[in-house]
């Protein structure tokens, strides 16, 4: 889908709608690469825009508070739709403020980069960082309108970037579609996307989000991959060597599956491909024993957890996921190696 179709589906959407102040939250750098996006709006609406500095370090709740400051400031009432302009900060931020600014105002996402395309911009969760804990603060909130991805923004984005998102991209083919994990590891050229991989991952996000919409069960099957790949996240920040987070879901794919087969899921020869496809194209961290110990410390403070228990959801087979594997800390241990 094109620019074009974003302009026309907001438009139809604002008319339809009766909005009048359309208020864009981006930040610098997609700012500076596509600061007139929306210049063909239908002149009805009013449109502001409120641009932040780029970053994890924005999605704070200081930064919440410069726009809330700055919606109150300008008297931006109910009625006042945001739209979300970026990558995962600003969707995940911008979605929190519209779902508390006045106890709630509307909001759509148009996102940028291909992580936030089939994950952050969908589904609804919204959220800040605490210092502490990544996603410490949120809400579940859904956008007003879903629109369809450009999948353009993409020629613009850094290989790092890309390949995070296909870290992502790869856990949607692990828990849902054994066909797109055959057909991507059978692609000449890697990361080479279609348009139907990108929608098959939002159509599959958006199918189990509606049976789950407050994330109580089903929907837990999203975190594939994300219990390690938090803690290696958090390893690596720690250590200095920030790492993508889709880079580090990536290992926690690599981690998982092999837990899977470990604990007698996932049969040998499919964890076998699985390992095949992520070594072929990420770094996966071996674990050593100082490793295991803190990447343990990390599992264990995961807001999803409690009574030293951790949470998994396991693989049975390629395109087929169960969630909510409860495994205490100390079995976890010998598994990890
Ligand atoms: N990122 C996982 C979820 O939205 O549930």
């Amino acid at each position: 889908m094109a620019k074009s179709d974003t302009i026309r589906q907001l438009d139809d959407h604002f008319r339809r709608e009766n909005i009048r102040n359309v208020v864009i939250l981006t930040d610098k750098n997609v700012d500076h690469l596509y600061g007139d996006y929306f210049s063909e709006l239908s002149e009805q609406v009013a449109v502001d825009k409120l641009v932040l500095r780029p970053g994890e370090k924005t999605k704070s709740i200081q930064t919440a508070a410069q726009v809330w400051n700055y919606l109150a400031e300008k008297q931006y009432d109910k009625d006042t739709f945001l739209l979300n302009f970026g990558g995962g900060v600003i969707t995940d931020l911008g979605g929190f403020v519209a779902s508390t600014y006045k106890r709630g105002i509307r909001f759509a996402n148009v996102p940028t980069t291909l992580l936030a395309m089939i994950d952050a911009a969908v589904g609804g969760k919204t959220g800040v960082n605490l210092p502490s804990m990544k996603n410490g603060v949120g809400t579940i909130y859904f956008p007003d309108i879903q629109l369809p991805v450009d999948l353009s923004f993409l020629n613009t984005l850094h290989i790092n970037e890309i390949f995070s998102g296909l870290g992502e991209l790869l856990k949607y083919a692990l828990i849902g579609s054994n066909e797109l994990f055959h057909s991507l590891r059978k692609r000449r050229r890697f990361p080479s996307l279609t348009t139907e991989d990108v929608d098959f991952c939002i159509d599959f996000k958006m199918k189990i989000v509606r049976k789950d919409p407050y994330d109580k069960g089903i929907r837990h099957i999203l975190n594939f991959g994300h219990t390690f790949g938090h803690a290696i996240e958090s390893y690596c920040a720690k250590t200095g060597k920030p790492i993508a987070h889709g880079l580090a879901v990536a290992q926690g794919l690599y981690y998982e599956s092999l837990l899977s087969t470990r604990l007698g899921h996932l049969p040998q020869e499919e964890w076998q491909l699985i390992a095949a496809l992520l070594t072929k194209h990420f770094q996966i961290m071996p674990i050593t024993d100082d490793i295991r110990e803190e990447l343990l410390y990390y599992m264990l403070n995961d807001k999803k957890n409690h009574n030293n228990m951790i949470n998994f959801t396991l693989l049975n087979h390629i395109g087929h996921a169960i969630p909510d594997f409860q495994i205490p800390a100390s079995e976890l241990q010998t598994y990890m190696s």
